[in-house]
């Protein structure tokens, strides 16, 4: 009798191995090191689970702990394509999730996380919930398979964000994370980026550091970053540079404190001019040491310095764009101007009407004046005194034509100021 319990719990007990249905997986509250946002180590208490390994059963399992009050959990050496639901039903508090290495394929951010580390695994998709009521204040999502970020807008709360390493998201506007206010880290190591693309419309205020590096950036005009007005570290070594434009770097990022851009395809007379203009800004501009040629020992090439007409050719379309826009100014100016003159004529006109009313009234009170018959009277006399008349209306008259015309010289010099002006500037 004893023998058949004993054999019937041995049952059951296989069942629960073979079939996760009735596993419970308790974790173990303890000291646990990860690395913060800015490398350093970090200790906490976490609960950490070990050894979970699940497939498709993944549903399954019961994840218990002694407190379910744990906001802090962590699972090392596990494997599952997604973080067990279950583990969001039992804990229902969680603000920490350490997930790294685990094979996770999609990824779930439930609204009160608000630090996320999933690091190392095959994520291609990330789903947030609550949209914009969302916690989440650190996202680490390095070394996965992630193509696009558009479920990682809205991260109003958003501090830090990882994406270093997944070559498959490409080219990211920086408009895409405009919902950021908070952001002061952004990480795009390796992510595929050819060139840099910024609509954005407001600034990241909070954004000190930004990394580019190891993309395939061939050129960079720093006003592209000039929504970033306190950014101090701007990484973009082990991209393909070829060609940067500096000026004014201090009224761009008034804050900067390095722009690393060891690595690169430099040819060296392009590097010694942009490497002296930061190091006489006291901008540091590399992190390793270049042993072969080099300038300020980054690396460089004199036979290279490399024929790629990509930046200058996407420089003149912009210029052509301006000049296209100074045109359209100048015409509206003109026929501004224009109108004004023809205001100036009519009045002329009216003015010279006017006068000849005048002299013609003056002329004939004069006639009615002179006595009728007066031979001493010199007939010269009221004659000379209406010439000054005249000379004095004439030169008034003429006064006033030479500084309209003086003001419709002005007008077109200043105009044809502006015109050599914007052109200096399109230069
Ligand atoms: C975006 O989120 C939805 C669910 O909210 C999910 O189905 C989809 O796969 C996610 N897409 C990506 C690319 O992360
Ligand atoms: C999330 O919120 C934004 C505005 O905050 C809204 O435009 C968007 O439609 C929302 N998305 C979903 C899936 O509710
Ligand atoms: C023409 O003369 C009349 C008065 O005679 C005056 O009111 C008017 O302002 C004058 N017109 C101009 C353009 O000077």
């Amino acid at each position: 009798m004893k023998s058949t319990v004993i054999f019937a719990l041995f049952v059951v007990a296989i069942a629960a191995v073979g079939q996760v249905a009735s596993d419970v997986v308790i974790c173990n509250y303890e000291k646990f090191d990860l690395y913060d946002a800015m490398y350093k180590k970090r200790q906490d208490d976490f609960c950490v689970f070990q050894n979970v390994f699940m497939s498709t059963d993944v549903r399954y399992g019961d994840f218990m702990a002694s407190s379910l009050d744990y906001q802090k959990i962590a699972f090392t050496n596990s494997r599952f394509p997604i973080v067990p639901p279950s583990l969001y039903r039992n804990f229902d508090d969680i603000r920490e999730l350490y997930v790294r290495r685990c094979n996770i394929e999609t990824l779930r951010v439930t609204r009160l996380v608000e630090k996320m580390y999933a690091g190392s695994n095959q994520i291609t998709s990330v789903s947030i919930d609550g949209n914009g009521s969302n916690n989440l204040k650190e996202l680490y999502l390095e070394s996965n398979m992630i193509k696009d970020i558009a479920n990682l807008t809205n991260l109003p709360n958003l501090q830090v964000l990882v994406l270093e390493n997944n070559p498959k998201l490409g080219n990211t506007d920086f408009a895409m994370f405009s919902r950021m206010t908070k952001l002061w880290k952004l990480d795009l190591e390796n992510t595929g980026m050819t060139k840099i693309i910024n609509t954005l419309r407001l600034d990241l205020t909070e954004l000190k550091r930004l990394d580019l590096s190891n993309n395939q950036l061939t050129y960079i005009d720093m006003h592209q970053f000039h929504s970033f007005p306190k950014l101090e570290n701007l990484w973009l070594s082990g991209n393909k540079m070829y060609f940067m434009e500096m000026e004014p770097i201090r009224a761009i990022l008034p804050e900067i404190r390095s722009i690393v851009i060891d690595d690169n395809y430099w040819g060296c007379q392009h590097l010694a001019i942009i490497s002296k203009y930061m190091l006489d800004n006291g901008i540091i501009i590399r992190q390793g040491e270049c042993k072969s040629r080099n300038i300020h020992k980054v690396c460089c090439s004199d036979t290279t310095d490399l024929v790629d007409n990509r930046y200058l050719i996407e420089m003149k379309i912009r210029s052509e764009s301006k000049l296209e826009e100074s045109v359209k100014t100048l015409e509206r100016d003109n026929l501004a101007l224009l109108d004004t003159v023809e205001e100036m004529r009519v009045q002329l006109n009216s003015l010279i009407l006017n006068y000849t009313a005048k002299m013609e009234e003056m002329r004939q009170t004069a006639i009615a004046a002179r006595p009728v018959a007066d031979p001493v009277e010199d007939p010269d006399s009221l004659e000379s005194a209406e010439a000054e008349d005249y000379a004095y209306y004439e030169s008034e008259e003429r006064h006033k034509v030479v500084e309209a015309e003086a003001i419709e010289v002005t007008t077109e010099k200043s105009s044809a100021e502006d015109v050599s002006s914007e052109q200096n500037r399109v230069e």
